[in-house]
């Protein structure tokens, strides 16, 4: 069923038992194993109670009174309970921390490392490289190598954030002027949620980030394109939609590389085009959403940081054009 419902949506659902990477399977190991041992515990538990009814039961039926030993036996039962419980906790204990430490060492082969930086309410993508030229910035969207080890080098300018890619890896928080690292590596091409899992504001919710794991080949050429600076227009639809977005409030906040737009203070636009959703995963990257989210974003996400945008109709249908010529 879910492999059907998998086959139907096109994406792997967000889910800790769909597990992708080793760090994840793991994780999703050690979920089983406490999930089964906690079913038993529970069938043991309801089974000793209706048990103990039963015998409680015939008895009455019998008019027996109660053994002289009961007392004793009562509390053998309660000692071996107790007993029981500690023997499980601790084994808890013990596997949850064994799994913690395998999850931390980074993988020793110089990995593919990018530094996400959480904000209200979006993720800011850097691709380190020890050329200038060789960064990349992006947001809210990341693409992976399929099969190689990814290093997540993780920072918050504001408030506390949580990366989670429940089907890649586990959790790690994203700390306001404190580095944290986590790396994972996911084992099959596909695109999967990551959501924001801190409370961290009123659009904490509406943080997801997606993961794209592809083929080496098709990774290379993602890059290749978004390393490019954006593409100047040639047509005059087009290029009044950038004299809207250079003059107007965008370039206030964002920066598109090959303009004058060069602001970090929101999600870097140079390949918004490219991109498979807008404002953190909240709205499919449609001319339509992204006409309301630009109009109106308080609507969509009320507390986002993002103005209202009074435009001509013109201006907007030629800044939409813009937008979406940046591929
Ligand atoms: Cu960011 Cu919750």
């Amino acid at each position: 069923m879910l492999a059907l419902l998998q086959s139907v949506r096109g994406a792997p659902n967000q889910s800790v038992l769909e597990s992708s990477g080793p760090l994840a399977g793991r994780v999703e190991s050690l979920w089983w194993f406490a999930f089964i041992t906690a079913s038993l515990v529970y069938l043991a538990t309801i089974g000793a109670l209706l048990w103990a009814t039963a015998r409680a039961r015939r008895r009455e039926r019998r008019g027996e009174a109660l053994p002289a030993d009961d007392d004793r036996g009562m509390a053998r039962g309660v000692a071996l309970g107790v007993a029981a419980t500690v023997v499980i906790l601790l084994v808890f204990l013990v596997t949850d921390l064994s799994v913690g430490r395998t999850l931390d060492p980074i993988p020793r082969k110089q990995p593919l490392t990018i530094e996400l930086t959480g904000k209200q309410w979006w993720w800011d993508v850097q691709y380190a490289d020890t050329s200038p030229q060789g960064r990349l910035t992006t947001a809210n969207e990341i693409h992976v190598p399929v099969g190689e080890p990814v290093l997540l080098l993780l920072e918050s300018t504001d408030v506390i954030h949580s990366f989670w890619a429940p089907n890649l890896a586990g959790k790690k928080d994203l700390i306001p002027g404190y580095t944290q690292s986590m790396w994972f590596q996911a084992d099959t091409a596909g695109d999967y949620r990551a959501q924001c899992a801190e409370f961290c504001g009123l659009q904490h919710a509406k943080m997801a980030l997606h993961v794209i794991a592809e083929p080496r080949p098709q990774y290379d050429r993602w890059v290749q394109s978004q390393r490019a600076p954006a593409k100047t227009p040639t047509d005059s639809v087009t290029n009044r939609g950038r004299e809207v977005f250079l003059t107007g409030q965008c370039a206030m906040c964002h920066n598109i590389t090959g303009t004058v737009a060069g602001s970090r203070a929101g999600p870097d636009l140079t390949h918004l085009a490219s991109r498979r959703t807008i404002a953190a995963g909240t709205l499919p990257n449609t001319r339509g959403a992204l006409a309301g989210w630009i109009v109106d974003p308080q609507r969509v996400k009320p507390g986002t940081h993002m103005p209202p945008n009074q435009l001509a109709p013109a201006d907007l249908d030629a800044l939409l054009t813009y937008l979406q010529s940046l591929k």
